[in-house]
C-alpha cells in the first residue's frame, strides 16, 4: 500500500528529543518551547508564538481571546475540518459559512460582504490544502468593518500569499502540527500575533490561567492547552529544514500536475498568480463525465495498493450541527460537489518518484 502520508523525521529531530530525555526536560517546561515559539513566529514572520498541544484548541484558544459575547457570528468556510466550527461553537459564538471558490477550494471571498450582520465580529479564512486565500481583500472588508481575523494556515506551511507567508496575516494565526503536517510535533498547534497583550493572554489561557505572584489563585478560568518540550523538540528540528521540505512537497505537487493535467475529467489542485503553494496534499475533483464519486474511485485505486483521502464533508451537512438547528437549509454548492467527488492522493515528503509514478498510472488507468 502507498500510504497517504508518512511523517518523515530525521537525525536531528532524534538528537533533540534525546537530549529531552537525557536531561529530565519532558514536560511543558524547556528549551525547546520556546525556540520552538520563537523559530516558527519568526520564519513566519510575526513576533510571538504561543505553543499549544494541537490545531483545534489553537483556534478555541484565539476565539476565546477575543472575548465574544454570546450571539456573535464568525464568518468561516462551509468547506474546512470541524475544528474550525467546534473553536466558534464551544464558545458560544455562532458560525456563519461562505461557500469555496470552485478553483482553490479556499473560501470565496466574493461572497463574504453579503454575510456580514450587525453580529459579525470576526472572520476566519483556511488556507484549504495547502493553497492560500486571497486574503488583500478579506483584510480590506476585514478592516472596514473592525472584524478580527484569526487566519487558520494549519495546512499551509511555508505556503505565501503575494510573496508574504501564510500565518503572517490578521489578528491571529492557528497552525497544527499534527503528523501528516509540513512541520510535525506529533501532536501540537500553535497561535501566532504581533500583539504583546494578546499573547500573554494566550499564554495564560493555555496554563489555566495561573498568575504570578500568587500561586493557586485564579481569577479567571482557562485550559490545559500546553505542549510539551519532547514535541516542540521535534518541532525545532524540522524548522531547520523547512526549506527542504517545503521544495519537495511542490516538487510533489508539479509533478503530479505534469503527469496527470492532460486528463480532462479531473480538476487538479490550482496555483493563483499571487500564490506559492505547498500541496500540502495534492487534491483532485471528478468531474461528472465520470460518472463514478470519490467513494468509489477510492475503492478502485485501493485495489490498486494506493491510499487515499475524501475532502472534507461541508459543515452544513454535518449531523451534529444540524441536531443543534444550525445552517438550517442553507446550500453550498461548490463545497456540496467537491466533498462528494474530491479526494487526495499519497502527498507525504517521504512519497518517491517510483511511488509517484506508480500513483499517477493508477489514477490514469482507473478513470480511462
Ligand atoms: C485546516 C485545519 N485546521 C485545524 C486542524 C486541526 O488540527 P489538529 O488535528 O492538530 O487538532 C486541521 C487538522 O488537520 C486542519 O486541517
Amino acid at each position: 500500500m502507498i500510504p497517504v502520508n508518512e511523517p518523515h523525521l530525521g537525525k536531528r529531530e532524534l538528537e533533540y528529543v534525546s537530549e529531552c530525555v537525557r536531561t529530565g526536560w519532558v514536560s511543558s517546561s524547556g528549551k525547546f518551547i520556546t525556540e520552538f515559539e520563537d523559530g516558527w513566529a519568526s520564519y513566519c514572520g510575526r513576533q510571538h508564538g504561543v505553543a499549544v498541544s494541537n490545531g483545534t484548541v489553537a483556534l478555541q484558544l484565539a476565539i476565546v481571546a477575543l472575548d465574544l459575547n454570546p450571539g456573535d457570528e464568525v464568518i468561516m468556510p462551509a468547506f474546512t475540518i470541524i475544528s474550525c466550527a467546534q473553536a466558534i461553537t464551544s464558545s458560544g459564538a455562532v458560525p456563519v459559512l461562505v461557500d469555496s471558490e470552485p478553483k482553490t477550494w479556499c473560501m470565496d471571498v466574493s461572497k463574504i460582504e453579503s454575510r456580514l450582520t450587525k453580529r459579525t465580529r470576526a472572520i476566519m479564512p483556511v488556507h484549504i490544502y495547502g493553497h492560500p486565500v486571497d486574503m488583500d481583500p478579506l483584510l480590506d472588508l476585514a478592516a472596514s468593518h473592525k472584524l478580527a481575523v484569526i487566519e487558520d494556515a494549519a495546512e499551509a506551511h511555508g505556503a505565501e500569499y503575494r510573496s508574504r507567508r501564510c500565518g503572517s496575516f490578521g489578528t491571529m494565526s492557528c497552525f497544527s502540527f499534527y503528523a501528516n503536517k509540513l512541520v510535525t510535533t506529533g501532536e501540537g498547534g500553535m497561535v501566532l500575533t504581533d500583539d504583546a497583550d494578546l499573547a500573554e493572554r494566550l499564554r495564560s489561557l493555555r496554563n489555566l490561567c495561573f498568575i504570578s505572584g500568587r500561586r493557586f489563585y485564579h481569577e479567571q478560568l482557562g485550559f490545559n492547552f500546553r505542549l510539551t518540550n519532547l514535541q516542540a523538540a521535534l518541532g525545532v528540528a524540522q524548522i531547520e529544514r523547512m526549506e527542504e521540505i517545503v521544495r519537495k512537497k511542490r516538487w510533489i505537487g508539479q509533478e503530479y500536475t505534469r503527469r496527470l493535467q492532460d486528463i480532462k475529467t479531473i480538476q487538479l489542485p490550482a496555483e493563483q498568480p499571487w500564490a506559492r503553494n505547498v500541496y500540502w496534499m495534492y487534491g483532485i475533483v471528478l468531474s461528472s463525465d465520470t460518472r463514478m464519486d470519490a467513494a468509489v474511485f477510492a475503492q478502485k485505486l485501493k485495489n490498486r495498493g494506493i491510499e487515499t483521502r475524501p475532502f472534507f464533508l461541508g459543515m452544513h451537512e454535518q449531523p451534529v450541527f444540524q441536531r443543534q438547528g444550525l445552517f438550517h437549509g442553507e446550500r453550498y454548492p461548490v463545497t456540496e460537489r467537491i466533498a462528494r467527488q474530491g479526494l487526495y492522493l499519497p502527498s507525504g515528503t517521504g512519497l518517491t518518484e517510483e511511488q509517484l509514478v506508480a500513483v499517477s498510472t493508477a489514477v490514469r488507468e482507473v478513470l480511462s
